[in-house]
């Protein structure tokens, strides 16, 4: 295993705990349960905790992957600041829920968390575009095209 494979292996922690947040605080408004909102929260602390993690991992592969061109360059840098808004909205959000955790969210904590929810995709759809579009992270020694003449 290449230590840039690390960041793959830690991202579907902060995905699955911070879009399930998102899910469920909406569920846990429109129901009025308080046990809902309590597992939201916590779900949504297990993501930004989680986040950094999987971010450090990112900056590992950042230096030592391999990397194709330089638009891939840029769009690791791109997927970089994503990531780092994404979490910082959900942070924000925490911050925000942390005192009344059986409380429905507030609108201002629910739209933030909808704005890390589509912050985080965009991050998820940037990095996925940089290993299946760009090939960063491939060996260099494996032929990426074969030529059919
Ligand atoms: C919340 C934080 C982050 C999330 C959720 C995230 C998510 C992802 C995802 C889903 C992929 C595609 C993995 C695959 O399909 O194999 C990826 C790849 C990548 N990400 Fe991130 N990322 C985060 C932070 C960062 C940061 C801060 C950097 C540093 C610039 C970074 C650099 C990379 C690189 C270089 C790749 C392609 C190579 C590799 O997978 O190791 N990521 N990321």
């Amino acid at each position: 295993m290449n230590i840039w494979e690390l960041h793959p292996a830690f991202v579907h922690f902060p995905l699955a705990f911070l879009f399930s947040s998102t899910l469920l605080e909406f569920v846990a408004r429109s129901r009025r349960k308080e046990g809902l909102s309590r597992v939201a929260v916590g779900l949504l602390a297990a993501g930004v905790i989680s986040a950094p993690i999987a971010a450090l991992g990112g900056l590992v592969a950042f230096f030592t992957a391999p990397v194709p061109t330089d638009e891939a360059h840029v769009r690791m840098i791109i997927h970089g600041v994503l990531a780092a808004l994404a979490t910082a909205a959900y942070a924000l959000t925490l911050a925000l829920r942390w005192k009344n955790q059986g409380e429905p969210a507030s609108k201002g904590a629910l739209s933030l968390s909808v704005l890390g929810a589509l912050l985080l995709g965009a991050t998820g759809a940037v990095g996925g575009y940089l290993v299946y579009q760009d090939g960063v992270g491939m060996e260099p020694t494996v032929p990426r095209f074969v030529d059919p003449n």
